[in-house]
């Protein structure tokens, strides 16, 4: 349905009344289309769509269609000038081999996912960048496409190319695209020298590498960074870490609770202290009122964290951060043990009407102690010995992992709990055991413990800006 609406708003299809101008229609806009073969393909498979919506007397063959991707346009059809036609493709014929036995040939049009989206790229050091992005999955699966790191110098020296590495994290998560990692090491340092570098571009030229068809070699150019001049510190790849610790979310998106991001944020800018950096991603969640309780914290805070912010981490109170952290600091990276939190009990051991004025993490108390299922682990790194990560863990490190954290650190999950406005609870339950739909619950005070003192640390920090808001 989506598609017919799309084709009813296509102001080229909603001028047309007869089958000549329909043509002209497609053809303008189908050959600029065709620089883009992804375009194309889009194109082409919503003209498809439409055949079925045009009454008969509209109707123009599928021959006529594959002209206009394949071939110029016949003469007799006005082409508006400043679109030139490019010989794209060779339509293959069937081809009668010995003995009347008949080879086809297909014949192949446009692209069903990019080569390549750029996410982002940055410098690792003096000679090395990482290129970060998308790529069609099936590329990686049928072919072994490759990758040209090209430093284009500002200051007029020539250019120096050396092939990329690529690293696929996160293999087993995507159907339509995977995640590639791109490490172009130079065999010397490019854009140093000077106060603070001479600039320049780095390139990347993607090519398919004849993806299951080795006649078809595309090779798209990207440009991943441009380093303007001055703007290099090199000290920053050797000296100690700016921050202790950086917060590395996953993209917010939905309808947020800006209480429980404001729990959040107080907490963990709490534990993580003076030295830490929250890096928050917004994919249209932060809207107004999260950014109201977001904003406050804006002050100026060798280890990252990976988790989202319906969870929150722990150390026991024998222990603090920084202890746990050192204890673990000859791992490259540990995992961190999850304690489910239920998402709708919460314990009445108070006026009922009181509940609606606490915390989340004081009233959300009921544990999942189900035994014998899995439940996911959230990750901690030292990024200067990790060169891609993925969702749950990385597997491009230097050093080693360790899971063997159990009782040191954990991580609390109020599994959807931040992506609705409303009040949480749903049952108030005042036994300290309960059981839901099979699932055993006990209850869990640790966080309602900790939460008078973030509450503390909150109003030392920001005031009484968010006293009177909603909790
Ligand atoms: C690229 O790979 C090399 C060799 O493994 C490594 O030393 C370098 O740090 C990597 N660069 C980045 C930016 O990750
Ligand atoms: C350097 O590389 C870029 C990107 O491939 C290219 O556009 C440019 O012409 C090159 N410059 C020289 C001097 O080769
Ligand atoms: C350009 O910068 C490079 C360092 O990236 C340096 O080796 C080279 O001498 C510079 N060339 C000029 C002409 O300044
Ligand atoms: C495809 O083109 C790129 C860039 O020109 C080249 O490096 C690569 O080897 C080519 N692949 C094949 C299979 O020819
Ligand atoms: C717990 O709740 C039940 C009803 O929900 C009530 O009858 C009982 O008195 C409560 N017990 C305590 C200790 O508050």
């Amino acid at each position: 349905m989506a598609k017919e609406k799309e084709a009813i708003e296509n102001p080229n299809l909603k001028t047309s009344n007869n089958n000549n101008k329909m043509f002209i229609g497609i053809v303008w806009n189908c050959v600029p289309e065709l620089k883009l073969l992804l375009s194309a393909l889009l194109f082409f498979c919503s003209l498809i769509t439409l055949f079925q919506f045009f009454p008969s007397h509209l109707s123009f063959s599928v021959q006529d269609l594959r002209h206009c991707a394949a071939l110029p346009p016949p003469p007799s059809v006005k082409q508006p000038p400043e679109f030139e036609i490019e010989h794209l493709n060779v339509k293959k014929q069937d081809v009668v081999l010995q003995g009347g036995v008949i080879k086809r040939n297909f014949n192949a049009y446009g692209s069903a996912a990019y080569n390549f989206i750029l996410m982002s790229a940055y410098r690792g050091g003096l000679d090395t960048f990482a290129v970060i992005g998308l790529s069609s999955k099936p590329l990686h699966v049928f072919a072994k496409p490759t990758y040209v790191c090209e430093w284009a110098p500002r200051n007029g020296t020539a250019n120096v190319t050396v092939s990329g590495v690529k690293t696929l994290p996160d293999w087993g998560y995507g159907r339509v695209y995977t995640v590639v990692v791109v490490n172009c090491t130079f065999p010397s340092p490019v854009g140093h020298g000077g106060a603070g570098g001479t600039g320049g571009t780095l390139f990347v030229h993607a090519s398919t590498s004849g993806s299951g068809d080795a006649s078809f070699n595309l090779t798209d150019t990207i440009e991943a960074l441009e380093e303007a001049p001055a703007s290099l510190n090199p000290v920053l790849f050797t000296d100690q870490p700016k921050y202790d610790y950086l917060y590395c979310g996953s993209p917010l998106y939905g309808n947020l609770s800006p209480q429980r991001i404001r729990e959040w944020i107080a907490y963990h800018v709490k534990m993580f202290g003076e030295k830490s950096h929250f890096v928050i991603h917004d994919a249209g969640g932060v809207h107004r009122d999260v950014m109201n309780v977001l904003r406050p914290y804006r002050f100026a805070t060798k280890w990252m964290f990976f988790f989202d912010v319906d969870e929150f981490i722990f150390v026991p109170k024998k222990s603090t951060l920084k202890t746990v952290m050192d204890s673990l600091s000859e791992f490259t990276q540990f995992t961190i043990e999850q304690r489910t939190i239920s998402n709708k009990l919460c314990y009445l051991d108070d006026h009922p009407g009181k509940i609606y004025r606490k915390w989340g993490i004081e009233k959300l108390v009921y544990r999942d102690i189900m035994k014998g299922i899995r439940r996911d682990r959230k990750y901690v790194v030292q990024p200067r010995n990790v060169f891609a990560t993925g969702v749950h863990m990385s597997e491009n490190i230097l050093g080693k992992t360790t899971h063997k954290t159990e009782g040191k650190i954990m991580y609390y999950h109020y599994h959807g709990t931040i992506s609705e406005r409303r009040e949480p609870c749903r049952q108030l339950v005042n036994t300290t055991e309960m059981k839901v739909g099979g699932t055993p619950y006990v209850v869990d005070k640790t966080m309602r413990e900790a939460a008078g003192a973030v509450k503390r640390f909150e109003a030392r920090m920001i005031g009484s800006a968010l006293l009177n808001t909603r909790q």
